[in-house]
């Protein structure tokens, strides 16, 4: 089980139900869905993924107090790799993914929603240190962490021979 379904179930009642409303919300009229037909790391959908990141980087933010926009962090996560194709096939585009995905999320998000600043910050510069500007928000920063965080953990556990 991926750690972030741990966290979600910790949240006090009404940061779960917040969560969970934002959630709705985002996955109505959009292509959000769509992102479950691409892998993202081992066996883990980009929809999972994205919903990894925004259970683990609100978390880490109720849990520390830390002050932000909950709901710009948890729709700046879930929308944070919404580049809609799959980048596992052999293309020369796919050889630097991981430099242009940012700016293609952050367009199509930009297309289908009504984004806040805190959201395309998030979204921009989700991949720093690997690109090279850091995100400016701490809803950012916290996106930057937990988006690390599930990556390693759905990656390691791809590879686990043995699961539970
Ligand atoms: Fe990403
Ligand atoms: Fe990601």
């Amino acid at each position: 089980m991926n750690p972030a379904y741990l966290f979600l179930r910790r949240l006090p009642p009404d940061k779960e139900m917040k969560f969970r409303r934002i959630l709705r919300e985002t996955r109505k009229d959009s292509r959000f869905n769509e992102m479950r037909n691409f892998i993202q790391h081992g066996d883990t959908t980009v929809m999972e993924h994205c919903i990894h990141v925004a259970q683990t980087a609100y978390f880490i933010a109720v849990k520390f107090g830390i002050k932000v926009d909950e709901d710009a962090l948890i729709r700046g996560a879930l929308l944070h790799d919404y580049f809609l194709y799959d980048w596992h096939e052999k293309k020369p585009e796919h050889m630097i993914h991981g430099f242009t995905h940012p700016g293609k999320a952050h367009a199509q998000a930009k297309r289908d929603f009504d984004l806040k600043h805190v959201e395309s910050d998030m979204i921009k510069h989700h991949m720093f240190p690997l690109t090279p500007m850091p995100p400016k928000t701490r809803e950012g920063a916290l996106l930057c962490l937990a988006d690390k965080l599930c990556a390693t953990s759905e990656t390691i556990r791809g590879r686990m021979p043995y699961r539970v």
